[in-house]
């Protein structure tokens, strides 16, 4: 877990309110994120997890007004600093991001143009938003690929973005991204393509952005260890819907919503023996266009019960949801739209068959490792015979 922890603020950096992504396909409107709502504090960092197709993206290029797609509707609020950023106007926009909001992508190939050199892309960038001199821009983009830790700064400017390795391009496409000292730096999958040994440095590095820069991060990943040791606060996607929000330290500790603790399970243990398979969650989340009419996670689901078909469990309703608060360890609530709770700091989207049933407790790996059989959600039959729903 994260060791530094960021001062209590009042009002949040960004607060995104029922935000909700269509596009239009086959003469109908196709949900992709439905109902999103999260706060992100000053120099805070929040994880964005969940598989691949649940949204993430379309959440963070919703955010930054980047969907250009024809037909593309974009309702709910998200403000940032006051500023409402659904509906802004481009020109508007334009000024928002590089100087308060940056992006950094999966593949830094696709940030940077191949016929110009790092330090001039980064350059320009600067310039865009400052007015220096070419002599000034250049000491400042050495002085900034210097602080995100690429050796030999000066001579790494004057090189293509081929020339240099995957973990030195993302460290240039950071340092680009904070060239103009963002407040939020939404970082994209950031470390995928890397191996773990610059993962961990990229993660260490943007651990750092908070205490250096000021910054708060909004770290979409679909990697849960990863999420475990970056993020202050975690949100888990399902299909384009929120499954589970919280303090990440709480939200592992007391996963809430059967799918949170099916990705839990499938974390390598840090220690002791690995054992022979790891738990996968049989299945894939259904395509946007064939969603179920209730909770889209019931066909993997073990505790799917008669009210999660009809309609999807109700809307997170994070009113009060409080991501500075401090984590308490009975903190998992279920949220109901008839009386969402003011004060809890852990939130499940989900109706498990009798409320205030816990899940199952955590596996050890040796009980993985024991059972061949996994059910529907991958944890092998007997771990679910607490509170069997059926
Ligand atoms: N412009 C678009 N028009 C129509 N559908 C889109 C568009 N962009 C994304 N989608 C769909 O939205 C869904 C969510 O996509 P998104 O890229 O946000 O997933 P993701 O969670 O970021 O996945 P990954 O981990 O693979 O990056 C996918 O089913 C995708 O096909
Ligand atoms: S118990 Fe029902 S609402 Fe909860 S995750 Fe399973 S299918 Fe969805
Ligand atoms: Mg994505």
């Amino acid at each position: 877990m994260p060791a530094e922890t960021a001062p209590p603020m009042t009002a949040p950096l960004l607060d995104v309110q029922d935000l909700c992504v269509s596009f239009p396909s086959r003469g109908r409107m196709i949900p992709i994120v439905e109902h999103v709502s999260f706060t992100l504090g000053e120099r805070d960092i929040l994880g964005l997890v969940g598989e691949s197709g649940s949204g993430k993206s379309v959440t963070a290029m919703a955010l930054m007004g980047l969907i250009d797609s024809p037909g593309v509707q974009i309702t709910g609020s998200a403000l940032f600093r006051g500023q409402e950023l659904v509906g802004m106007p481009q020109k508007q926009l334009r000024r928002l991001r590089g100087r308060e909001i940056a992006m950094i992508f999966q593949d830094p190939m696709t940030a940077f143009t191949p016929v110009y050199t790092i330090g001039w892309q980064i350059d320009e960038q600067i310039r865009a938003h400052e007015r220096l001199s070419r002599k000034q821009a250049r000491a400042r983009t050495v002085e900034l690929l210097a602080e995100m830790g690429v050796p030999d700064p000066a001579r790494t400017a004057d090189r293509y973005p081929h020339q240099l390795s995957g973990g030195l391009r993302q460290r240039a496409m950071i340092a680009m991204a904070l060239s103009c000292n963002p407040s939020l730096l939404i970082a994209d999958e950031p470390t995928t393509a890397l191996d773990v040994t610059v993962q961990a440095q990229i993660l260490d590095l943007i651990r750092s952005l908070r205490s250096t820069y000021g910054s708060s991060v909004l770290l979409i990943t679909h990697d849960m260890g990863v999420v475990a040791e970056t993020c202050d606060t975690t949100l888990v996607l399902y299909s384009g819907r929120v499954a589970e929000a919280g303090p990440t330290e709480a939200l592992f500790a007391h996963p809430g919503h059967p799918y949170t603790a099916a990705l839990l399970a499938s974390i390598p243990p840090l220690d002791g023996p690995r054992p022979h398979r790891l738990p996968a969650i049989a299945g894939a989340p259904p395509s946007p266009l064939e969603r179920p009419a209730g909770c889209a996670f019931a066909p993997r689901c073990t505790y799917v019960h008669d009210t999660c078909l009809p309609a999807p469990p109700p809307p997170l309703v994070p009113t009060g949801y409080d991501p500075l608060a401090a984590p308490q360890d009975d903190a998992t609530a279920q949220v109901s739209a008839a009386a969402p709770s003011t004060q809890p700091v852990q939130f499940a989207a989900c109706v498990l068959p009798a409320e205030g049933t816990p899940l199952p407790p955590r596996l050890t790996y040796s009980e993985l490792s024991a059972g061949d059989e996994a059910d529907a959600t991958g944890f092998p039959p007997s771990s679910f015979a607490a509170g069997e729903p059926h």
